[in-house]
């Protein structure tokens, strides 16, 4: 459905720029003045050198007068703890392990501790630190809550599904409160990388494949993390990570250098770190990767000019896992003095697992490569931190809730939350000739496949301190919500394994059933870090079986776990009967499945990210700009590929319902739109079918004449509407001034007076 706006100049005539509903006219070439909040400056500028403080000083933190008298009293080699990170390895999350000593937290050589949880073991080495060593500072505890701390919500690229800033916001405080219940103080999340090519393994952990979008997750995000003050004992610091652009790799392979254009890169890429940077997160983590050259672990432009210095971040920032380190394999440092102080330039506070700022920073301070200044300067955002977190007024202020009724009503709430996000998650990709929902009592089903019956898998790749015990499987689930009809398992294979043996037996199990579940997908560690997939599909062992399968000739409903949007073969997404997006769902991934295949919930996701027919397509995304020879299936000389379609198997937004809605009326409240003014665009919804359903509605514009081509569609809005059958009702967009300003030919914000199209739709399809 589409309606246009019109922004023509009248800026001759003195008056400020408006917008004309549905005029031809096309004039253009006005800004607006004034731009608030510009983020134009080049990030391409090299990595700064030592001891420069420029933009670093521009924010500091509040910092409390008892930090700078503690300063006053610290070594160097005290400071430099405070600058130090290490893994207590109780799980690991990286390469290199160099086992935490307990002696070096009682000499102070340790600021800060990840990979450890639990009341009782972070109170232990928090006396240490506060009882034991000369100064008495306390540590702070981090961890990867990336979804889910002990109870699992889906993994981000599938919450993000949801299209819901409260899901997102509920299941971080969910999260935070469980992992500060288990004395962690900060979370390195939320993961913000958009991206658009599935063979990156770390899709999983993001918000898929649009800024916009992003941008909502991550205030969202960081709201529900930190809460409204750092100081409450369930609120838990939050990290936007990684910044930025990590997830264009090249290729898609992991850790691989990044080299986009300074237009993509503040157009896709840095929003989301900017709206969490204004929501108030207290801290961001650099990407391992470089930017045309430049590691961002060693990147000032971005880190300390940009997000310090014009964004205003007072934060810590926290490298990532021996990022500083690895400044020498990178080829921009020539040691670790060197990496370290190329990082401190940059504006990094924290060294993780690295030991970069503990031996490299002396050296460095010998051959003046770095000033004590600006050590000082990152060991007072590191103190501020802590004060902010409430440590010096009581170390162990997260550790531990005693109340066990409290903890179990609380596990009750979250599971149901995480079984209400996961059933949100869902998507719902095809459902041909209604064969879903599933009717309890009529006919047997058949569960098939190695995922049928999988606990840990259903939790994902960063499960922190799940158990995968605790995780229904999806055939449990099945049978609670069906429990009058005959539900038989069969595994058929391993995740990767043919099992002859097993695939018989699976064969024989379907061609019992009425209906076949086919449970198909990735293993939770295909996808995450370093699980890029140079061919993001089903393993051949699971192919082979679905291929048997679907040859029987019965309904096959195929639900695919993933971290990422998958590869189908042609075959099987033709001829099973529906097929559903499950991602890795968590915790309640049985309870959500049973819910929505029942038809006790009816459907609701959307796809955040594109799903591609082949590899050959990636990258592959709806905000495209324009070709001058658009694809057209009669022209030879167009923009397509000879032998696959142009647009992927299923859209950005996609996703299906057991109602059917019919949109109408496009509508606005005005037909020109000045500075400081929004239009109010209405459409209405009708629930056409027999069940009641929430419809997701999509609200896109598109700028069709502009001094700098725009994308096809850009997404400005997202409305949720629940409707009984029969019912109808209007859903509201507001579109401001401002969400139509873009980055002109010097990059610089910009109105320009002229059309906008204004889109609303059930996906970008
Ligand atoms: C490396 C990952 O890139 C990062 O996301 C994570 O937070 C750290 N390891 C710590 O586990």
């Amino acid at each position: 459905m589409e309606r246009r706006v019109e922004f023509i100049d009248t800026q001759a005539c003195g008056s400020p720029p408006v917008a004309k509903l549905e005029s031809m006219v096309t004039r253009r070439s006005i800004m607006m003045a004034g731009l608030v909040g510009a983020t134009a400056l080049p990030v391409r500028a090299s990595s700064a050198r030592a001891g420069d403080l420029s933009g670093q000083a521009s924010r500091q933190p509040d910092v409390p007068g008892f930090v700078k008298e503690l300063m006053a009293e610290m070594t160097l080699e005290e400071k430099l703890g405070q600058l130090t990170m290490v893994s207590a390895n109780l799980a690991q999350t990286g390469p290199y392990s160099t086992p935490m000593t307990l002696d070096s937290v009682k000499l102070g050589r340790v600021g800060s501790l990840f990979n450890l949880w639990g009341a009782e073991r972070i109170r232990e080495v928090q006396r240490l630190a506060v009882e034991e060593t000369r100064l008495r500072i306390p540590l702070f505890f981090g961890f990867d809550v990336l979804h889910g701390h002990r109870t699992i919500f889906p993994i981000p690229v599938a919450e993000a599904c949801a299209f819901d800033p409260g899901v997102w916001k509920a299941t971080a405080r969910a999260a935070a409160e469980e992992a500060a219940g288990e004395g962690i103080d900060l979370t390195f999340a939320p993961m913000l990388d958009v991206t658009r090519d599935p063979r990156w393994g770390r899709t999983a952990e993001g918000p898929g494949e649009d800024a916009w979008l992003a941008s909502r997750f991550a205030r969202a995000k960081v709201h529900g993390f930190q809460s409204t003050d750092l100081a409450n004992p369930d609120a838990v610091a939050a990290t936007a990570k990684h910044l930025g652009a990590y997830g264009a790799v090249n290729a898609g392979r992991e850790y691989a250098p990044v080299d986009i254009s300074e237009r993509q890169l503040r157009e896709v890429y840095l929003p989301s770190f900017g709206a969490a940077a204004e929501a108030g997160v207290a801290a961001v983590m650099p990407a391992f990767t470089d930017l045309a050259g430049t590691p961002m672990s060693a990147n000032a432009a971005i880190l300390r000019d940009l997000v310090r210095g014009r964004w205003g971040f007072s934060g810590v920032i926290i490298s990532d896992y021996r990022a500083i380190a690895e400044l020498v394999s990178h080829g921009v440092a020539a040691d670790l003095a060197d990496a370290a102080a190329l990082a401190l330039a940059a504006g990094i506070d924290i060294d993780m697992m690295g030991e970069a700022y503990a031996k490299g920073l002396p050296v460095a301070l010998g051959r003046g490569e770095v000033t004590l200044a600006s050590i000082d300067l990152a060991v007072e955002r590191v103190l501020a931190l802590k004060a902010k977190l409430g440590l010096f007024d009581n170390p162990y202020r997260r550790c531990g809730k005693t109340d066990a009724a409290e903890t179990a009503a609380g596990v009750g709430a979250r599971r149901q939350l995480a079984r209400e996000a996961a059933r949100r998650s869902i998507v719902l990709l095809k459902n041909s000739d209604h064969v879903l929902p599933l009717r309890d009592g009529v006919g047997s089903i058949a569960v098939i496949g190695p995922l049928a019956d999988a606990k840990g898998h259903m939790l994902g790749p960063w499960s922190a301190a799940g158990v995968s015990e605790e995780a229904v499987p999806i055939l449990d689930g099945l049978r609670e919500a069906l429990p009058a009809t005959t539900i038989s398992l069969a595994q058929g294979c391993g995740i990767d394994e043919i099992e002859p043996a097993s695939k018989a037996r699976a064969l024989e199990v379907a061609a019992r059933g009425d209906i076949i579940v086919l449970c198909l997908g990735e293993s939770k560690t295909m996808s995450g870090e370093a699980a890029s997939r140079a061919r993001p599909g089903l393993p051949t062992a699971q192919r082979e079986l679905a291929r048997a399968v679907v040859e029987l000739g019965k309904p096959v409903v195929v639900l695919l776990f993933s971290g990422r949007p998958l590869i189908l073969p042609n075959w099987l997404a033709e001829r099973a009967s529906a097929v559903l997006a499950m991602w890795f769902p968590g915790s309640e991934a049985g309870h959500a499945a049973g819910d929505v295949l029942s038809g006790r919930f009816n459907p609701t996701g959307r796809l955040s990210i594109s799903w591609p027919f082949d590899v050959g397509q990636i990258p592959i995304f709806f905000g495209q700009r324009p070709s001058g020879r658009p694809a057209s299936p009669t022209e030879h000389y167009t923009s397509k590929y000879i032998d696959l379609p142009v647009e992927p198997r299923f859209s950005f937004g996609h996703g299906l319902s057991y109602a059917e809605f019919a949109l109408s009326r496009l509508r606005v409240d005005r037909s020109e739109l000045r500075a400081g003014q929004s239009i109010s665009v209405e459409a209405d919804v009708a629930n056409l079918g027999p069940v009641a359903g929430e419809e997701t509605v999509l609200f896109f514009i598109h700028d069709p004449v502009a001094t700098v081509a725009r994308p096809l569609l850009e997404l400005r809005g997202v409305q949720k509407i629940a409707l009984a059958p029969g019912e109808r009702g209007t859903l509201r967009f507001s579109l401001a001034a401002e969400d139509i300003r873009f980055l002109g030919p010097d990059l610089e914000p910009k109105w320009e007076a002229g059309a906008i199209e204004l889109y609303v739709g059930r996906s970008a399809a």
